[in-house]
């Protein structure tokens, strides 16, 4: 079943027809800039946009930065406030015509991973990580979600974990590959010792330059890049979709 996938970020809003039996982006993706202050009008119009230009009319899975429950945004830490108490999923849906389901960003991106990517059949427990404007996560236990989970927001030395270890922290001050991997490991160490889990899957914006960092990370847990890269949220918005229709 081919859904379009759309994935809003902290900078940019992406979106692709995904065919979800396989994984596969059918087009190249579209991506327009985040709107300013990332106010739900403004956001939503930009879905719109990306929705019209592919003349899509079938359903519509967003990844959205922020816990997700029933369609409605719970809280909202790099966008507006506006968002808390929204039903973004009804929302979107009065704008494009589209029936929507709306997802956490990581557990969108986590369950490309392990549907189709770094985390496929692999048994116990596997945490995303997305690094980007925030620190997203997601866990799941041989192959089944805990949605929501935020350990963006783990606080280390009473500051929250994304606030230091995001890569927008990374952009924002500068750091060195070295530094900022200094940083990482704490994060992942706390992580480590707080859930013992078989896998981290590292996604997100960054997971690009992997080949800079992930060799300076010095957790026991395996540590592997995400499969689609910053692609993981496109695809697994639309996977979240196909499960609701089915
Ligand atoms: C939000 C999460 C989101 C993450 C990545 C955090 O600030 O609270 O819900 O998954 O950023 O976008």
């Amino acid at each position: 079943m081919d859904i379009l996938g759309v994935d809003v970020g902290g900078s940019g809003i992406k979106g692709a027809p995904v065919n979800t039996e396989t994984g596969e982006l059918l087009t190249e993706r579209r991506r327009l800039k985040t709107p300013k202050g990332a106010e739900p009008n403004a956001v939503i119009e930009t879905i719109a946009d990306i929705v019209r230009s592919f003349s899509w009319h079938g359903p519509i899975g967003v990844g959205f930065p922020g816990p997700i429950k029933h369609g409605v945004v719970k809280m909202a830490a790099n966008i507006s406030s506006a968002w808390v108490g929204l039903n973004a999923a009804e929302a979107i849906r009065e704008a494009t015509g589209c029936a929507v389901t709306v997802i956490n960003d990581a557990d969108a991106a986590g369950l490309a991973e392990v549907t189709f990517g770094a985390g496929k059949g692999v048994k116990g427990v596997i945490i995303m990580v997305t690094l980007g404007t925030g620190i997203g996560t997601a866990i799941f236990t041989d192959g089944k979600l805990l949605p929501n989970a935020e350990f963006g927001h783990l606080k280390i030395r009473g500051e929250d974990a994304e606030t230091r270890a995001s890569d927008a922290a990374r952009q924002r001050e500068e750091l060195s590959w070295k530094k900022y991997a200094r940083r990482l490991n704490r994060y992942f160490r706390e992580m480590e010792k707080l859930f013992w889990p078989d896998l981290f899957i590292l996604g997100g914006g960054i997971s690009k330059y992997h080949a800079k960092y992930l060799p300076l990370l010095t957790v026991n847990t395996p540590i592997v890049p995400a499969q689609f890269l910053n692609e993981a949220g496109i695809v697994g918005a639309a996977l979240a979709a196909r499960q609701e229709t089915r």
